[in-house]
């Protein structure tokens, strides 16, 4: 037997959505990728950074990625000192949870939300409390003042794809009495975001990702904004270079090309509207989306069916046997072309 660390020894680990390898062949609609290229200007940016046979990268990264952190700033309206960026806002989550919650105390989240805050907290051997949803979306039993030392929002919630309302979110600020982390990962897809609480409540912040409106996962980009201090104590944390060479040259120039994501966003946001109502007529229920993809429930709750015989036509969607969610499926957005194949599939299947 090797020595491992018990909890380690325990765990399952996290099992991410399946990726297959000949990728082609799918309609992929199964982890929230975004179905368009990113800007041209990502991939002009990495050949320019790349340079002549790849010269740059003989030299490391600039340690801070200061030139896609201060794009991050000027577009959320910070001063950059209230900004990292990192390997994908994953590396923010597991950074918090080092920062924040030592071995023995406990961090908390919403259940069904991201699964992924528990599998970080067994790493570092914190206690896991979970807060039930309501049929409102209300949190089930939050107490007037929660102690643990980290409380994770999804907002808008994965794989629900419903948003918290800001008011709600700012009460929850002031009954928490750690820290408050709203992760925004699908917050481009929304009509509301809550860096403003950031600028108000010292005890938030809010952890974005490039992977989803930016149609960055394979890069692997994230960012958190907080205060300095918060900042700081993540600085001191992350891998001197977290971000390599080439993800930084990409970050500044998806950043910096908001025009770009604003059109992807709204042809996303249009599908949405367009495949919600086609799933209705089917008479699936669908909670309606401020994310990049919508939780349905077919008729009959059968959703595994639907899973199967949609895996054997070579379309891919998220099914959890989680007995909270197994009633349904999270189905990405798509092209539009790709959820009219969808739809059909749909209706075949019945
Ligand atoms: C709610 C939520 N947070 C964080 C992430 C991780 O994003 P990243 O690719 O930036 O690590 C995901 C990815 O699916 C997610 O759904």
């Amino acid at each position: 037997m090797i020595p491992l660390r018990k909890n380690i020894a325990e765990m399952a680990g996290y099992v991410p959505g399946f990726q297959p390898r000949d990728e082609q062949a799918w309609i992929k609609l199964n982890t929230n990728e975004n179905p368009y290229p990113p800007s041209p200007k990502v991939a002009e940016a990495i050949i320019a950074e790349l340079g002549g046979a790849g010269k740059s990268l003989r030299k490391y990264p600039d340690p801070p990625s200061a030139a896609a952190r201060q794009a991050a700033a000027r577009l959320c309206g910070f001063d950059p000192s209230w900004v990292i960026m990192a390997n994908g806002s994953d590396e923010l989550l597991n950074n918090l949870i080092r920062a924040f919650a030592a071995e023995g105390e406990e961090i908390a989240y919403v259940h069904p939300s991201y699964s992924y805050y528990a599998t970080l907290a067994e790493i570092q051997g914190a206690k896991i409390h979970t807060f039930g949803l309501t049929e409102q979306w209300e949190l089930v039993d939050f107490p007037e003042r929660y102690e643990g030392k980290l409380f994770f929002l999804t907002n808008p919630n994965a794989p629900l794809g419903f948003a918290y309302p800001q008011p709600f979110i700012e009460e929850l600020a002031g009954k928490v009495a750690g820290m408050l982390v709203i992760d925004e990962a699908y917050v481009d897809f929304a009509d509301e975001n809550s860096l403003e609480l950031v600028r108000k409540y010292p005890n938030v912040i809010v952890t974005r990702t490039l992977s989803k409106s930016y149609s960055l996962a394979g890069m692997r980009l994230g960012l958190a904004i907080a205060r300095p201090e918060v900042i700081a104590a993540l600085d001191k944390i992350r891998d001197h270079y977290n971000i390599d060479r080439l993800a930084q040259a990409a970050a500044l120039a998806a950043l910096e090309d908001q025009d770009y994501l604003n059109q992807c966003v709204a042809k996303i946001r249009e599908t949405r509207s367009w495949f919600t109502g086609e799933l209705r007529v089917l008479e699936y229920g669908v909670i309606p989306s401020r994310g990049n993809f919508v939780f349905a429930t077919p008729p009959g709750r059968n959703a595994k069916r639907v899973y199967d015989a949609l895996f054997e036509r070579k379309i891919l969607v998220r099914y959890f046997s989680d007995p909270l969610l197994s009633h349904g499926l999270r189905i990405t957005i798509g092209t539009r072309e790709e959820m009219e194949k969808t739809v059909k599939a749909l209706t075949e299947i019945g």
